[in-house]
């Protein structure tokens, strides 16, 4: 067992730090007071390549493995959690999504450029009606010749605006026996005739972020652009919930840290009853909450970013990773606005933007129930991971730095 970061590691999250901190925090306040996303953000992390960070040379990537993924994730959230968001929907819910069930020529036409950041993806599985039910979503695709027209209304979708491509999942089989084998995914071009799509405002968090809802009225998409084979959608849509969570665990774990740091520094500085205020023991405890859980986060979501780069299945500790670290950021903003009192509770200082918009991530990607309700069912042993098609391909450094393709790998 080695706990140590590589050089690469490092350097990736030297990299991602110093975007996040020099470029973006000088103007996040402003962002997130005018409920505005920056299109300067997604240009940089395109140019910088965190778009793209652990996908292969060959599909338009950085070539670098998926614990550098989590690494980045941290670094973006420590400064907002907006910039996280955008690694959850483009990298983690879509594109990881193609790199696993794609085929070849869905990778070169979809993947190629959303590594590159010359396209941005979104992902549409909650609809208004329904969030943790994803069996029973209403939105449908009936097959049409060589297409499937698509009709029906996704909800909360973050880049919903932004976004040139979504992964959609939609029913194709309303009479299966099983409503989970009714759903099939597809790959949509938002350019696509019968696309609407709005931004929803009055977020109470990230709000430097962009969240809106896109419908669809008779969309017709290429059957060439559905992923997976029909019925697949569930499993599919599952799998790239795998993804997506381990982005949200490690850009939580990120939001402990800026919590933790915010509330050392205030603590150092502020004092009453004639000290600083970091020598009160109730001050103390908090503090040391904030450590223990920053470091329990961080080796959860290691543990599974490790798991992804063995190419073992880890839905169970993505699971235990996003729910964990998601609740106890929310547990270590709420105490960063109390250890700053009344100026916590104002936006001189960034504590209070920390619990607004950590509170998101204990709802979207499975909410805490969702997870308690999943961990669980492994422990009492009513749920089992098996179908070994649903684990992303393993990471290999010589073929994911190869410039040509390799018939039987990646
Ligand atoms: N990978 C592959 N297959 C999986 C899987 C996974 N991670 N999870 C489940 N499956 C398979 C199961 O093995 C099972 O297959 P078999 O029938 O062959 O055994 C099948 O899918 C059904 O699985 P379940 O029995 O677990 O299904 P369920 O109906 O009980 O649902 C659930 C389980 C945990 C409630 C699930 O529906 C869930 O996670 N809901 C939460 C949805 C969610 O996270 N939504 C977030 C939306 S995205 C978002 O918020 C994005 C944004 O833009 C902010």
């Amino acid at each position: 067992m080695d706990f140590a970061l590589s050089s690469e590691h490092q350097m990736v999250q030297h990299m991602v730090r110093e975007f996040a901190q020099r470029e973006v925090s000088p103007f996040i306040r402003e962002a997130d007071r005018a409920q505005q996303m920056s299109a300067f953000v997604l240009e940089r992390m395109a140019e910088l390549g965190i778009l793209g960070i652990c996908f292969p040379l060959r599909y338009g990537g950085q070539g670098m493995d998926y614990i550098s993924l989590g690494l980045a994730c941290e670094e973006l959230e420590a400064v907002d959690t907006s910039l996280r968001v955008v690694m959850s929907v483009h990298v983690g819910l879509n594109s990881l999504g193609i790199l696993q069930w794609g085929n070849e020529d869905q990778k070169q036409r979809f993947l190629i450029p959303q590594a590159k950041g010359e396209k941005i993806a979104c992902f549409g599985l909650s609809e208004p009606g329904v969030g943790s039910d994803v069996a029973n979503l209403n939105c449908s695709a009936r097959r049409d010749g060589d297409s499937y027209i698509l009709n029906g209304e996704k909800m909360w979708i973050s880049l919903a605006t932004k976004a040139h491509h979504a992964l959609v999942v939609a029913r194709t089989n309303p009479d299966a026996a099983d409503p989970h084998d009714g759903l099939s995914a597809f790959l949509v071009d938002l350019s696509s005739p019968g696309v609407q799509r709005g931004d929803i405002h009055g977020k109470l968090g990230v709000r430097a972020g962009s969240t809106g809802w896109i419908a669809f009225q008779e969309v017709r998409v290429p059957v060439e652009n559905r992923l997976g084979e029909e019925g697949e959608g569930f499993k599919i849509a599952m799998s790239c919930l795998d993804n997506g969570r381990y982005t949200v665990a490690a850009g939580a774990t990120g939001l402990i840290r800026a919590c933790l740091e915010a509330s050392v520094k205030y603590a150092t500085e502020r004092k009453a009853f004639g000290r600083e205020i970091g020598k009160f023991q109730l001050i103390q405890q908090k503090i040391a909450y904030m450590v223990q859980a920053y470091e329990a986060a961080r080796l959860l979501y290691l543990r599974a970013g490790w798991m992804k780069n063995q190419g073992y299945r880890n839905t169970k500790e993505t699971s235990l990773a996003k729910w964990f670290a998601t609740d106890a950021s929310f547990q270590a903003a709420a105490e960063a606005v109390q250890i700053h009192g009344a100026y916590g509770y104002s936006d001189e200082y960034p504590v209070e933007r920390y619990l607004r918009n950590a509170k998101g991530a204990v709802i979207y990607e499975g909410t805490s129930e969702i997870h308690q309700l999943m961990q669980a069912g492994y422990a009492l042993g009513y749920r089992q991971d098996g179908d070994l098609r649903c684990e992303l391909p393993a990471y290999d450094p010589v073929v994911w730095r190869a410039e040509e393709s390799s018939p039987d790998k990646g």
